[in-house]
């Protein structure tokens, strides 16, 4: 952890005593402290022992009465590689899901661009509680990770889950954290994902039955090996948030269409996954449409091939991949659309392998390039496919 920054954010719960161990365990590995406190922590440990150990001074509020200074948390939240907040109270914890600034602290949060990180301590009830539960779903969904709370005896004399991990755990969550794989720093990607949904009148759609989710897997892939995502996202009931993402959500192709267009050459990589419908209805009609004759029509026109205006409007330092799900005929049918679409890549998923395709959280890849090299893996989680997508990415572009 040498010279990594650290910003350690310390709520009002009784486990911010154990803080003290964390920041000299942090400082013992090389890493640089600042703590940042809410008032209510400064009841459970001084602001003086944190500083005396972090040899930095400690922000309380937006304004230190010493030094008639303004603390600028938005400088701290640029300045850190990593917002820990241990312990996490449930206030605190309600509060960063409101996005209520009240405090410094929230206020840092808010404006982090770095990986944020916490730590949750409560008594059992309070963790139990569906609030809780839901709160940490929330800040999930907002790209906050999660150190889980131990089993254990509590402050109240209950026993049960709620403790905060401890020191040593917090300290090596952050040393595997910082020794992941950031080889894709700063690289703008984007990603298409998801169906789309093609009106048909103001109740009825074409859909299909596409869920998001490997999209979804390589965007938080590529977002957690550094890069900047920019997901395009059908109707999905998948949840993601990041800071380093900018999410559009979509309905229909055409909608897709215009997303893309407008994005493309701001990205170096794209890789589209989405199942963009074929065809849309020529009409969608203004008024539900009536149940009436026993047959009825629906003309359905050409949906634009999105890969293929990338293909297209791609210049020599982009890379494009897209997906082929195919019944028959498999890698030929992927190979043709590999050069018609002018890809570098093409990820071919069969519905003939079991386990393989949209609602499964599994898929079983080939992977086929432009020079027409082919590498087939085994079925894998979709978290595991996604991270075998980006290594052949770094090893092949
Ligand atoms: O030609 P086919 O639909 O099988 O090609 C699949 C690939 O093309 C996928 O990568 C998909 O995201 C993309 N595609 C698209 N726009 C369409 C149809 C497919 O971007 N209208």
């Amino acid at each position: 952890m040498q010279n990594k920054r650290i910003l350690l954010g310390i709520t009002g719960g009784i486990a911010a005593y154990k803080i003290a161990s964390l920041v000299r365990l942090l400082i013992k590995s090389g890493a640089e402290v600042r703590c940042i406190m809410t008032p209510a922590s400064c009841d459970f440990i001084t602001p003086l022992t944190l500083a005396t150990l972090s040899k930095n001074d400690v922000i309380q509020s937006f304004w230190d009465t010493e030094t008639g200074s303004w603390s600028n948390h938005v400088d701290l939240g640029m300045w850190a590689d990593a917002f820990v907040i241990a312990p996490l109270t449930a206030s605190s914890m309600s509060k960063m899901v409101q996005g209520n600034s009240d405090n410094v602290l929230l206020a840092a949060y808010l404006s982090a661009k770095c990986p944020v990180i916490v730590a949750p301590a409560m008594d059992l009830d309070m963790y139990k509680h569906p609030s809780t539960i839901e709160n940490m779903h929330k800040l999930e969904s907002f790209g906050v990770q999660i150190i889980p709370a131990n089993d254990g005896e509590l402050a109240s004399g209950l026993i049960g889950e709620g403790r905060m991990a401890e020191p040593e755990e917090i300290h090596d969550y952050l040393q595997i954290h910082f020794a992941k794989k950031r080889d894709f720093l700063d690289r703008n990607v984007l990603i298409t994902a998801g169906p789309t949904h093609e009106a048909i009148d103001p109740v009825r759609f074409i859909g299909n039955q596409s869920t998001g989710k490997m999209g979804i897997e390589l965007a938080k892939a590529f977002l957690n090996r550094g890069a900047k995502v920019t997901l395009i996202l059908g109707p999905s009931a998948e949840q993601i948030g990041h800071p380093n993402l900018t999410l559009r959500k979509i309905v229909s192709g055409m909608e897709m269409f215009e997303e893309v267009k407008s994005v493309w050459n701001n990205n170096e990589i794209g890789i589209f996954s989405a199942a963009v419908a074929d065809y849309r209805p020529a009409q969608v009609a203004d008024q539900k449409i009536k149940k009436k004759e026993e047959t009825l029509g629906l003309e359905l026109v050409k949906n634009p091939d999105i890969l293929f205006w990338a293909g297209q409007n791609k210049a020599e330092k982009q890379i494009l991949v897209g997906f082929a799900l195919e019944t028959n005929n498999e890698e030929e049918n992927a190979k043709q659309k590999l050069i018609k679409k002018n890809l570098d890549f093409i990820v071919l998923n069969s519905l003939n392998d079991s386990g393989a395709g949209f609602a499964y959280s599994t898929n079983k890849i080939t992977i086929l390039d432009k020079d027409n090299k082919s590498i087939s893996f085994q079925l894998k989680s979709k978290k595991e496919v996604a991270e075998d997508i980006l290594d052949h990415l770094k090893n092949n572009s």
